[in-house]
């Protein structure tokens, strides 16, 4: 067999190397090199070769011939929903999480689903025992799903290529080697070498491959960026490890739109799309609570109501607490200071905690309103009005900003019977005005106080 040609490539700039070097001579990184194949004997898939051999000519782009993309339908409503409608054939799809929040879970959902196609389960981390363990609990739907428990990606390709799956699931991208090189599996080359071979299979047998990468401490997939790269669609496997609901989200997608997310509940028999996520993030309670505000707010394209929990009570130190679960706290401090300038509460005496319901990340500034509300309500231990919610931004002096999508927000809203939002003042007229639900428009934090409470509230102290 032909000898292997390899050098070191830095990762940041590309100069390359014939030995290791802990430092870059030309940009200066530290431990940025990484090794690489350069010329592959010829009976071994190398990337080149992956390149159509007939050169291509240009041509003016009305000329170009295109058929209407076919969309594989992948019996899993929420992931047709992030992925644009079903997943292209020959595309690859990076799917990324932190451990546990069930990536294998969802692939292998995906490979079992009913749908008439065959799917390849590709599993490194697991045996073949556990994933039917796991299989019995999803239910297993498709009869033509194969699993194959290996690591060695020259084996992977030749099942491929002699099973002609529609669908490929591997697991995970971290635990596959090449022979080619001597890197262990999880390196950067190798990372690298294996997309890259994955991609050119996929291109030229029209499978679509889904594989699942790592999510490192810094919350980025594991290996170099050049991964994300190569594939043609990036999903984000998001959740709280300690509760129920997931959500994945597109973040590159080269064959349609990445604001669409996908809600999904885990269940004892795997995941669950859930249709309707405003009924979820809401809790009827028995009597109204202090401290409780309704949020609208819009995640990509999907509009949705979710609940707000603010505790403001007397800080026993100096210094007093601030603590926020699935909201930035720089975002709440600033929240708190614009409430004790413009709304002259005495922050600075009181500890906040705030939370999200369903253990969500929200990073809408739309809901900036809403917790606002449940800080002043709880600040005053007064629950707000019945049928009320908000979505709004708040700018520094107090000003109630339009959120984007206020529209989408208010007919959210109201389709789930609420009787009232407050929104900004300065929102567009809406074109369509929505039945059913009274809006007030105010223009500053200050007016939030005027229109909450059915009663006179007084200051706890
Ligand atoms: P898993 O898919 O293994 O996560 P990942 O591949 O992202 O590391 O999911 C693991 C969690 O999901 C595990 O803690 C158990 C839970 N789970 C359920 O609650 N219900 C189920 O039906 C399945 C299959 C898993
Ligand atoms: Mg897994």
């Amino acid at each position: 067999m032909a000898k292997v040609k390899k050098m070191y490539v830095c990762r940041e700039c590309g100069y390359d190397a014939s030995k290791w070097l802990g430092k870059c001579p030309s940009c200066g990184a530290w431990n940025s090199f990484a090794e690489e194949v350069v010329a592959a004997p010829s009976s071994v898939p190398a990337l080149v070769a992956s390149r159509a051999i007939e050169p291509a000519r240009p041509q003016k782009v009305q000329d170009i011939e295109c058929g209407k993309t076919v969309r594989l339908d992948t019996g899993n409503s929420e992931v047709n929903r992030v992925l644009g409608g079903g997943v292209v054939p020959g595309s690859l799809v990076l799917l990324g999480g932190e451990p546990g929040i069930g990536k294998s879970t969802l692939s292998l959902q995906l490979a079992l689903t009913d749908n008439g196609m065959k799917t390849l389960y590709v599993s490194g981390e697991e045996s073949a025992e556990q994933i039917r363990l796991r299989a019995d609990r999803i239910g297993i739907h498709n009869q033509n799903c194969t699993v194959y428990t290996e690591t060695l990606l020259e084996n992977v390709v030749a099942q491929i290529e002699e099973l002609k799956p529609h669908i490929v699931v591997i697991d995970s991208i971290q635990t596959m080697a090449s022979s080619l090189l001597d890197s262990s599996p999880g390196s950067v080359s190798q990372i690298r070498e294996c997309a890259a071979t994955l991609l050119k299979y996929a291109k030229s047998t029209g499978t679509a491959i889904f594989i699942i990468g790592h999510i490192t401490k810094e919350g980025t997939i594991a290996g170099p960026k050049v991964l994300e790269h190569i594939v043609d669609v990036v999903l984000q496997f998001e959740g709280d490890n300690n509760n129920i609901y997931r959500i994945l989200r597109g973040i590159k997608n080269r064959f349609g739109a990445t604001f669409e997310i996908g809600v999904f509940e885990m269940t004892g028999t795997g995941l669950k799309c859930v249709d309707n996520p405003s009924e979820i993030l809401l809790t009827h309670y028995a009597e109204p609570l202090s401290g409780v505000a309704v949020g609208a707010s819009v995640d990509g394209v999907r509009p949705y109501l979710i609940e707000v929990q603010a505790l403001v009570s007397q800080a026993a130190y100096g210094t007093p607490q601030r603590n926020t679960t699935g909201f930035d706290s720089r975002r709440m401090n600033m929240l708190l200071a614009v409430v004790e300038k413009k709304v002259g509460l005495k922050m600075f005496q009181k500890d906040v905690f705030l939370n999200f319901a369903g253990g969500f990340k929200v990073a809408d500034t739309g809901l900036d309103l809403a917790v606002i509300a449940a800080v002043v309500s709880s600040y005053y231990d007064t629950p707000l009005c019945d049928g009320i919610c908000f979505a709004g931004e708040i700018g520094l002096s107090g000003e109630v900003r339009p959120a984007p999508r206020t529209e989408q927000r208010v007919a959210e809203a109201a389709r789930l019977g609420f009787s009232t939002i407050v929104i900004s003042g300065y929102a567009p007229k809406p074109q369509k005005v929505v039945e059913g639900i009274e809006v007030v428009r105010i223009n500053s934090v200050g007016e939030l106080a005027r229109h909450i409470f059915n009663t006179q509230v007084e200051e706890q102290d």
